[in-house]
Parts: C-alpha cells; sequence; structure tokens
C-alpha cells in the first residue's frame, strides 16, 4: 500500500483554497493509502503567533480535517510538536541543505522580503517540511500549487541524503489537484488567496457564516465586460470564480459558461455562494460537534503514538546513516 503525508499549518482559520487546493484531495486516497495527515504546528512558529490564538488554530485545524471526511480509523491525524522526530530529522536535514538554495524559496523571499527581523526558522522551514515527509517513507504527497518548490527541495534532499549516506528515504512524488490548485484572493485576484491576508474580505474562511460568505463573493473584484467566461489572463476575477464554483459543485467550467450565457454577474455569483456554502456548511456542522469534544484529543494522543512509532524507526536510521550517538559495547 503506498503512504501519502500532507501538512497545513495552523496560522489561521483555512481558507476555501486550502480546502479545494488541498484537503478535500486527502479523503478519498483514504481507502486504499496509509495516509498520515498533520496540523505543522511547528512550521507555523516561524513566524510571530499569538500564543492563545495559535493553541486554538490546532485545535481548530484538527476538528476542521474530521469534519472534512478524515477518518482516524484510517488515516493518522496528528500535531507535529507532539512527535518529537520531525525537528530531529530536520536538523540533520539542515546539516547537508546549502543556504543559496533555502533563500531561493519563493515562500521565504514573500515572507521575508521588507521585513527587518526574519527568522531563521523562516529560512530553515522547508528542511523541516522535509523531514515531515521522509519520515513516513511517503510515496505521495497531494498539495496546492505553491508548495511545488519546496516539494523538489524534498526530493533534492533525500536524494542527496541516499547518496551521501545510505539509500534510507523514500523519494516522494507530489501530486497536484487539475482544478483548484490554486485559487486566488477574492480582492486581488492575481493574488493567491490566503489565511494570513490582513484583508479579510479577500478570502472564504471554512468557518465563514453563510451570509458573510455570500458579502465576500458578492463583494469579489471581477470586470466591467458582464460576460461570464474563462479568461485567467484579462479576467483573473471570474475566471477564479469560476474556478471556485466548479471545484464545488463538480460541473465543468465550460457548463458553467453555458450555464451564464447572457446573464450578469449578480446571478453568477449568487450561484458561486450557494455553491460555497453548500459545500462548507455540512463541514461547519460537523466542526461544531467536535470542537469540544473528548474524542478529539482521544484522536489526537492515538495519532501522535501512532505517527511516533513509525517516524522513531526512520529517525534512527538515519542518525545511523550519519554517525550520531553511538553503539552500545553491552549486549
Ligand atoms: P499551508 O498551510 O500554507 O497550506 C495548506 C495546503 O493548502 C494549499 N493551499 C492552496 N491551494 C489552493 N489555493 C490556495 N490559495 C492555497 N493556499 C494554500 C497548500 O498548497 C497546502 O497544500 N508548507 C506547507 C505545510 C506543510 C506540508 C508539509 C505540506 C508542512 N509540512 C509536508 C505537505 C507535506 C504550507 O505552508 O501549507
Amino acid at each position: 500500500m503506498k503512504t501519502i503525508f500532507s501538512g497545513i499549518q495552523p496560522s489561521g482559520t483555512l481558507t476555501i483554497g486550502n480546502y479545494l487546493g488541498a484537503m478535500r484531495h486527502f479523503v478519498p486516497l483514504q481507502d486504499d493509502h496509509q495516509c498520515y495527515f498533520c496540523i505543522v504546528d511547528e512550521h507555523a512558529i516561524t513566524v510571530p503567533q499569538d500564543r492563545l490564538k495559535l493553541r486554538h488554530n490546532i485545535r481548530s485545524l484538527a476538528a476542521l480535517y474530521l469534519a472534512s471526511g478524515i477518518d482516524p480509523e484510517k488515516a493518522t491525524l496528528f500535531i507535529q510538536s507532539e512527535v518529537p522526530a520531525h525537528t530531529q530529522l530536520s536538523w540533520i536535514l539542515q546539516s547537508i541543505s546549502y543556504i543559496g538554495e533555502l533563500e531561493r524559496m519563493t515562500q521565504f523571499k514573500d515572507k521575508s522580503t521588507g521585513k527587518d527581523a526574519v527568522s531563521a526558522g523562516l529560512l530553515t522551514y522547508p528542511p523541516l517540511m522535509a523531514a515531515d515527509i521522509l519520515l513516513y517513507n511517503t510515496d505521495q504527497v497531494p498539495v496546492g500549487e505553491d508548495q511545488k518548490q519546496h516539494m523538489e527541495l524534498t526530493r533534492n534532499l533525500a536524494q542527496r541524503f541516499n547518496n551521501k549516506h545510505n539509500d534510507i528515504f523514500t523519494i516522494p512524488e507530489v501530486s497536484i489537484p487539475k482544478v483548484g490548485a490554486r485559487i486566488m484572493s477574492l480582492q486581488e485576484p492575481t493574488k493567491k488567496m490566503s489565511k494570513s491576508d490582513e484583508n479579510e474580505k479577500g478570502f472564504i474562511s471554512m468557518l465563514d457564516e453563510p451570509k458573510k460568505i455570500e458579502k465576500k463573493v458578492k463583494s469579489a473584484v471581477t470586470d466591467s465586460e458582464g460576460i461570464v467566461k474563462y479568461d485567467k489572463e484579462n479576467k483573473p476575477g471570474v475566471s477564479n470564480l469560476l474556478t471556485i464554483y466548479s471545484s464545488c459543485t463538480g460541473e465543468s467550467i465550460e457548463t458553467l459558461e453555458e450555464k451564464y450565457a447572457g446573464k450578469g454577474y449578480g446571478d453568477f455569483k449568487q450561484g458561486v455562494a450557494e455553491a460555497v456554502i453548500g459545500v462548507l456548511k455540512p463541514i461547519q456542522d460537523k466542526y461544531n460537534a467536535l470542537i469540544d469534544s473528548e474524542e478529539l484529543d482521544d484522536i489526537l494522543d492515538n495519532g501522535a503514538e501512532k505517527a511516533a512509532h513509525t517516524a522513531n524507526k526512520t529517525l534512527a536510521k538515519a542518525k545511523k546513516a550519519v554517525g550520531l550517538g553511538r553503539v552500545k559495547k553491552r549486549k
């Protein structure tokens, strides 16, 4: 059985971008893959976080994973900081990473440009991500398009380690969805939708109430042409809404263009809002039942234990391959 690993940062409430680009694709994989899904809280602290908000976001993300269909009987759901092997392997991988290649990462450049104090963690973020993946002998990593570069680096680090030390890491493949891999901001449709956007109108949070979703979709930036047509270059706003609509209902973009031919943006936006609410409402109901439950803690406790079992084995192999620690003299 092939192994899947993916992670999401608890750096704010997830957006419809996180859901359509990543989370929803995790669900069908559980049936015929060994799956690990992680709340990567150690990645989140590479930029400043409010302690209490972070705590809340970690739990909230766990509940969202489950509400969106992750089944703890089938997949292992856990919190990164509860499995110490992640930071331990990350240190080993940092030691074979080059500063130059880390500085070239787009996410690092985006998050560090113009800031006076940039944490070292922001630079060494990708070897931690590589450690997450490599600890589980992962074959496939489902992510949105923005993680492509980090995945390339992960593969390079795994290959470098295998060549230099011992052939212990599986080289993971990245899998990126055909539609929805890059959902754009509703206010600046040439920019990726992000949960850390300061302008709340730019993103739809997975926990936004239906009224709020409707309001945000209605105020989404479009153009003055009044034609519902996919044209990413010239009509980025409408194209983004079409992508969201199509990802939510499964209808093709062409079908939607035909459905709204001759109709204005008002009707179209109403349709987009209904499609998004149709997907999010059932998730929100399940989320509300889970967020304060003890069941959630039991699932995360079990998940951390199961993950650590596999992770510690790989970590031991990596330490041995590098020559860390000692060989005991007594039997
Ligand atoms: P993060 O937390 O930024 O995003 C989580 C997932 O959502 C996808 N995504 C999007 N997809 C479509 N449109 C968007 N606007 C959009 N924004 C985000 C991301 O591609 C991602 O799949 N570095 C990762 C977290 C991570 C990880 C890992 C992922 C840490 N370790 C190991 C996979 C495997 C990140 O920052 O994702």
